[in-house]
């Protein structure tokens, strides 16, 4: 199983409709998927129809009630499923602060457990706090999705520091596996001058022993489309709502790139 976390500490990047959008297309691809929401905002929860007002087993009671894992994960589609998130996980970062192994809690709940998956997708919350570090912690990589904006790169240094740290401190097979353009804008001669940033810093730690020497940036670029902003209101992944739509090919791209950096 490859349990990828989508990650960037900036707010409004498309973690989330990456996570939904990505984790939809790898399950119509054939590949048995799961999903964790570990944003108390529980937007990729909405997104699957599952409205974290209401009483369900969610990741607050694996991480801090002792709940096992499998049974937290709701059936959302063919081989879709996701531990929601609810009201109660904004609470579970202050609760946390006093557990021994705070950072590793997800990772002890998911060891204990074989689970039926060869993806596990976990959308992190626009923050480095406890609950993107548990998610950090038990990852093999990290997705990183980003605009292509100016000052765009400078968050992603940050980002790329705290790979580092918990790669040498508590998860050494943690790499970075590739960053995704979300919200593109072909037109905008910024866009490709972000890109070749990107490519430049990249390159330039191929071979040496850091987190993203192997990474990418996924050829598929993520079209800004409106009918992604509309499906997750609907509680729908994009394929159930408009398949023929830009959002609907984009994504199914990045799922080949992702089968092919992956492979199970
Ligand atoms: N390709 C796209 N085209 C148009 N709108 C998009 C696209 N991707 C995302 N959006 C919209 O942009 C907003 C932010 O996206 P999203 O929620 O996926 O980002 P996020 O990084 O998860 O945000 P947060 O940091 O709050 O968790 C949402 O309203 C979403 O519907
Ligand atoms: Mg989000």
């Amino acid at each position: 199983m490859h349990t990828l976390a989508f990650m960037n500490q900036k707010g409004g990047v498309g973690k989330t409709t990456t996570t939904v959008n990505a984790g939809a297309a790898l399950a119509l691809a054939g590949k048995r998927v799961g999903m964790i929401d570990l944003d108390p905002q529980a937007h990729l929860s909405i997104n699957y129809g599952l409205d974290p007002s209401e009483k369900r087993a969610s990741l607050y009671d694996v991480l801090l009630n002792d709940l096992p894992i499998t049974e937290a994960f709701h059936n959302v589609g063919t081989n879709l499923s996701v531990v929601p998130a609810d009201i109660d996980l904004a609470g579970a970062e202050i609760e946390l602060v006093s557990t021994l192994g705070r950072e590793l809690v997800l990772r002890k709940r998911l060891s204990a457990q074989t689970l039926p998956f060869d993806y596990l997708l976990l959308d992190c919350p626009p923050a480095l706090g406890l609950l993107t570090i548990n998610g950090l912690a038990c990852s093999n990589a990290v997705i990183v999705p980003m605009q292509a904006h100016f000052l765009a790169l400078q968050g992603v240094a940050k980002l790329l520091e705290t790979v580092r740290l918990v790669n040498q401190r508590m998860n050494p097979s943690l790499k970075v596996g590739g960053i995704v353009l979300t919200m593109f804008d072909a037109q905008a001669k910024l866009s490709a001058e972000v890109i070749h940033e990107l490519e430049t810093f990249i390159n330039a730690s191929r071979g040496k022993s850091l987190p993203w020497s192997e990474a990418r940036v996924f050829n598929t670029r993520i079209r800004r489309n409106i009918k992604l902003a509309e499906c997750p209101s609907f509680g729908q992944p994009i394929f159930d709502y408009d398949p023929d739509s830009n959002g609907a090919t984009d994504y199914k791209k990045l799922a080949a790139e992702l089968i092919d950096a992956f492979p199970t």
